[in-house]
């Protein structure tokens, strides 16, 4: 599948198989968010990788504060936060995920955005998962095997959001 062909196919997923893909593709994953573009190449990012239900249940709760699962049951979660005050950190979240999904996609995973736990500034949650000093979670990723197949996004027309002159 070349790129093109995987932007236009990626899809969120939100039903997951147990099955845990091999380090190897998640650091590969990782990877592609370390690659993405960045404001002025700063990088001021940190890629959190929790593998397993058991503590990503624990993320959920101290955050949802119930037995759900923010993940959708997958079996990785990545956090990606960013250092307080500085610039882009929206910006630089958002391509570092977008390439995580994309990547995804392209190496057989499935993934969904999730912004449950964005900007969080529960102290006890933060140390547990080590994320650094100053930085806060700006996005995160669920990622694993696709259970059920998503649903294709519907897409608005093109008159309705191209302009072109
Ligand atoms: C910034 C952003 C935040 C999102 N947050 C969530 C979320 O918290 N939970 C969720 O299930 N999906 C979330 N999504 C996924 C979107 O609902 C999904 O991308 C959109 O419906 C289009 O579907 P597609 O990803 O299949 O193309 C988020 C997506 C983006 C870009």
């Amino acid at each position: 599948m070349n790129t093109y062909e995987c932007i236009m196919s990626r899809h969120s997923t939100r039903s997951y198989k147990e099955d845990m893909p091999s380090d190897d593709l998640i650091d590969r994953v990782v990877d592609a968010g370390r690659f993405a573009p960045s404001g002025m190449n700063r990088q001021n990012w940190h890629f959190t990788v929790v593998k397993g239900r058991d503590k990503i249940k624990e993320i959920s709760s101290y955050v949802l504060g119930n037995g759900a699962d923010i993940a959708y049951n997958a079996p990785v979660f990545i956090m990606v936060s960013y250092k307080e005050n500085t610039s882009y950190a929206i910006e630089d979240t958002s391509c570092a995920l977008t390439n995580m999904m994309q990547a995804a996609s392209s190496l057989g995973l499935s993934s969904v955005w999730i912004n449950a736990i964005n900007k969080s500034d529960k102290a006890s949650f933060m140390q547990r998962f080590s994320v650094p000093e100053g930085f806060r979670v700006y996005g995160s990723l669920a990622l694993g095997y696709e259970k059920e197949r998503g649903k294709m996004r519907d897409v608005k027309p093109r008159e309705e959001t191209v302009s072109v002159y």
